[in-house]
């Protein structure tokens, strides 16, 4: 059992990349899944399912689009039975704070009759450098339909160190972690701290959730894409989630990271540089 693999879905994905180099580094031997793997690996054809689980010991779980949406709890119902099934002994799971439907599956997950855990994350810091917020940075205007809400937004480092430790430390099983930043913050005053690190002005603007939908609906976003965005802006993001938890450090005994850190690792990588305005300036 010990050489067979730990399932990663969403290799590419911004925790599950981060969980699998770290499973790796460690020594564990592991199995990275998403459509563009082979064998592919695709939430909305449970034929592909099997395919990854075969053989796995265990498994870090990231579903795709979001818990949110109203499929998602059948879907993470199937796919525990299929783990169970083939013999999986531990399942852990990235969830979202404040979602209902996320809520369910979690609930699902931990009454399954297989080990859990349950990773419930803030929104993540990295959606400013990694996410669908890059481009509003480096215009130097980002613009979303946020308000004067706070959120303690989380370092995706921070959630696959709990994830490995959840997977690789069995004292800490069956066990629920709420992991958040260290600060619950504005959009506004992330980007002022942005724009203090990268060396140009960006502000936040606060547009109607119908604008921010329409221009979305003009990249093509498809509609359930659009139906999750209004979810996340207008229920997610009412202002439940602005506490801040200690779940960093019932897991690994160290404090979350803060906002501040993490703009010091994202401007070393060069993520925010604007190279032609950047030369003029
Ligand atoms: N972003 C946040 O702030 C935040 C906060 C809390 C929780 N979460 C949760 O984190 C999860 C992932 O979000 P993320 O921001 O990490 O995503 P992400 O970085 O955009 O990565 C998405 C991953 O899903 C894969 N994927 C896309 N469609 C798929 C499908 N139909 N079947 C299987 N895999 C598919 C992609 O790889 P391929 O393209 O190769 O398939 C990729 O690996 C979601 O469940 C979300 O609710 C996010």
């Amino acid at each position: 059992m010990k050489n067979s693999p730990i399932l990663i879905i969403g290799k590419t994905a911004k925790t599950g990349m981060r969980v699998e180099q770290r499973l790796q580094a460690l020594g564990h031997s592991t199995r990275g899944v998403s459509r563009s793997s082979t064998p592919a690996f695709n939430w909305e054809d449970s034929s592909t399912w099997r395919a990854a689980l075969d053989g796995a010991q265990s498994a870090y779980v990231t579903f795709y689009p979001d818990l949110a949406i109203p499929t998602a709890d059948d879907t993470i119902r199937d796919f525990t039975q299929l783990a169970k099934e083939v013999g999986l002994q531990h399942l852990v799971l990235l969830s979202g704070r404040g979602e209902e439907g996320a809520q369910r599956a979690e609930k699902i997950l931990m009454n399954s009759g297989i080990d859990w855990n349950v990773v419930r994350a803030s929104w993540f810091m990295q959606n400013f450098s990694e996410g669908f917020m890059i481009e509003g940075i480096v215009s130097g205007q980002l613009m979303l339909p946020a308000g004067d809400n706070v959120e303690p937004f989380v370092d995706v480092d921070d959630i696959a160190d709990v994830a490995v430790a959840a997977l690789t430390r069995p004292e800490l099983r069956n066990r629920l972690f709420e992991v958040t930043g260290p600060r619950a913050m504005t959009f506004t005053e992330c980007v002022a701290e942005i724009s203090e690190v990268v060396g140009y002005p960006v502000e936040y603007k606060e547009i109607p959730i119908e604008d921010f939908l329409n221009a979305l609906r003009d990249q093509g976003l498809p509609e359930g894409m659009l139906w999750l965005m209004r979810e996340l802006f207008t229920v997610v993001f009412d202002g439940r989630n602005s506490n801040t938890t200690d779940g960093v450090m019932e897991a690994l005994g160290r404090p979350a990271t803060d906002f501040k850190e993490y703009l010091q690792k994202v401007n070393a990588t060069g993520a925010w540089h604007r190279s032609g305005l950047l030369q003029q300036a």
